[in-house]
């Protein structure tokens, strides 16, 4: 049997490779960085699942709910529906390998987290991820001294291996080293989001440069709902980067204002008396924009009102944070905050059991698109990665007898070949500002072709290595599923089409075919269960 490739080692990746190794499965885990400091350690409000340990009559059904509605209904039901049944037994599971969640009588408690009616978000304190992470990090040592799983840290994707349409491996680049490899067999994508296409916007890491998903685009992989950025409202500047306010914050009681005739107002409160502070994210990233923009001044996170003992059991790292990076104590005095991107709701097109257009290439975690839609709930995307790297390891543990490759099984390629280099900084710079310009929180299709003209003469500007015409030509698609998705639905929202528009509840599909692309729509599944809620 062969071992299973993994892009990644964050939570999708290490979930994977758990739930291979516990049925004998050997696995790569192949990334740039150690686990220890990838994307999900910098998860911080929590985890959902409908544990209904706040006696509030919280079920699956409700969460699959709030997950669609919050989507705006453009996930795939089916995923969906196995995502939020299975969350519960996610947390089973993370208990059972000594996560410290914040309990009570030994009970988990739960937080409100945004979109959400009933309180379903596990946490511990507001440093949830990098807890999670020294975990799974922890459970995958024991498969790695049973030599189930073999860690390749610091080692780049360079491209996948094909063979006649079907992925028959990876070709890797030991960064230490410079020496590159081909790894064959079956390849799962856990490559994050595309922070790195965004430097100065993002809250992740931009170690996370979509440069995986550029790749391949390139080589006939579909993308899926491009245009769905996800503006995080509650994020601060820091040194030419955002950083992460957590929803926790308004979770626990903070409230957002705008200064307006001299007078607070709290502006989410006023417009949706039922969820405030805690509609979904792009609602109050898109009213922090429009109160900004009719009445000056900042938006202010006002945390003042929390308790002594909110502030000491549940978001003192946050306080820790905060004082260091701004000078302020939330305790004592509100902070300006500002929307930031920070998840990509878009990315390597999939269906429920995580395979590509592409057999024998899987993908999931936050580089994929089928369980969030328009708009992703805070405290799904723990739950995505840690469902989804199991859910793809179940897949790819029924297909894998079916592995078949003339690849050696491990075959050094060449010691420093020559390899394509890194983007340069300033073309990402370029393409970021572009991108901004026409993928804000309000679009329309002047700016967009706009941003389009701009993007194609930047091409045209002089030669470009691989992998800057491959994030080029990425660009172009984000902008592309901007332009021909002529409704608002969640984070999409186009002023010259306010109105969702339900001839648009598919997927945006993306098509690289050499310099071409083309977007089309794909129809979402009906949902096959018909359970409903109690
Ligand atoms: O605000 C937050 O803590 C983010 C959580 C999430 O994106 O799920």
């Amino acid at each position: 049997m062969q071992s299973v490739n993994i892009i990644g080692a964050g939570l999708a990746g290490l979930s994977t490779a758990i739930t291979l190794a516990e049925q004998n499965v050997s696995c790569r885990l192949i990334s740039l960085q150690p686990s220890e400091r990838a994307q999900s350690v910098l998860a911080e409000g929590g985890i959902n699942a409908s544990l209904n340990t706040m006696g509030e009559e919280d079920t699956t059904e409700y969460h699959f709910q709030d997950t669609m509605k919050g989507g705006v209904y453009l996930a795939d039901p089916n995923a969906v529906d196995a995502l939020t049944k299975g969350a519960p037994q996610i947390l089973q599971w993370l208990e059972g390998l000594g996560v410290p969640f914040h309990k009570k009588n030994g009970v988990i408690m739960l937080r409100n987290f945004g979109g959400q009616k009933k309180k379903r978000t596990a946490y511990a304190k507001s440093s949830t991820g990098k807890i999670l992470m020294t975990a799974l990090i922890d459970e995958a040592r024991k498969f790695e001294s049973a030599g189930l799983i073999r860690r390749f840290p610091h080692h780049e994707f360079l491209r996948l291996l094909m063979n006649e349409g079907i992925c028959a491996g990876v070709r890797v680049r030991d960064r230490y080293t410079g020496q590159i490899w081909d790894f064959s067999g079956k390849v799962l994508l856990c490559s994050g989001g595309m922070n790195g296409i965004f430097p100065h916007m993002t809250t992740g890491t931009t170690q996370n440069s979509g440069d995986v998903t550029a790749t391949v685009f390139s080589q006939g992989a579909l993308l899926g709902n491009l245009e769905m950025l996800q503006y995080h409202p509650t994020t601060i500047g820091i040194s030419g980067k955002r950083c992460l306010v957590t929803e926790a914050a308004r979770g626990e009681g903070g409230r957002l204002y705008i200064m307006r005739d001299n007078q607070k107002w709290y502006f989410m409160e006023e417009k949706y008396p039922e969820l405030g502070n805690l509609m979904p994210r792009d609602v109050v990233a898109r009213e922090m924009y429009f109160v900004r923009r009719k009445y000056g001044g900042s938006v202010y996170l006002d945390m003042t009102g929390l308790s002594k003992e909110t502030w000491e059991q549940k978001l003192s790292d946050l306080r820790d944070e905060i004082i260091q990076y701004l000078a302020i104590d939330p305790k004592t005095e509100p902070i300006p905050v500002k929307e930031g991107i920070h998840y990509f709701m878009g990315g390597i097109d999939t269906d429920e059991f995580h395979c590509t257009n592409i057999p024998n290439l899987y993908a999931s975690g936050e580089c994929t698109c089928q369980y969030h839609g328009a708009n992703r709930l805070g405290g799904n995307s723990m739950l995505g990665a840690l469902f989804g790297g199991r859910k793809s390891a179940q897949t790819i543990l029924q297909d894998v007898q079916d592995v078949s490759s003339d690849f050696p099984t491990e075959s050094l390629v060449r010691e420093n070949e020559p390899y394509t280099e890194e983007a340069s900084p300033i073309l990402i710079e370029s393409i970021s500002q572009i991108l901004l310009e026409g993928l804000g929180i309000v679009r329309n299709a002047e700016q967009l072709t706009q941003s389009l003209k701009k993007l194609k003469s930047l091409s045209q500007e002089r030669s470009y290595n691989l992998r800057e015409q491959n994030r080029l030509k990425l660009a172009e698609a984000m902008l592309l599923s901007a332009l021909e998705r002529r409704e608002s639905r969640g984070a999409h929202y186009r002023e010259d089409f306010p109105e969702k528009d339900e001839s648009f509840r598919k997927v945006t599909i993306a098509c690289r075919k050499e310099e071409q692309i083309s977007i089309t729509f794909r129809n979402l599944p009906e949902r096959r269960s018909s359970c409903k809620s109690p």
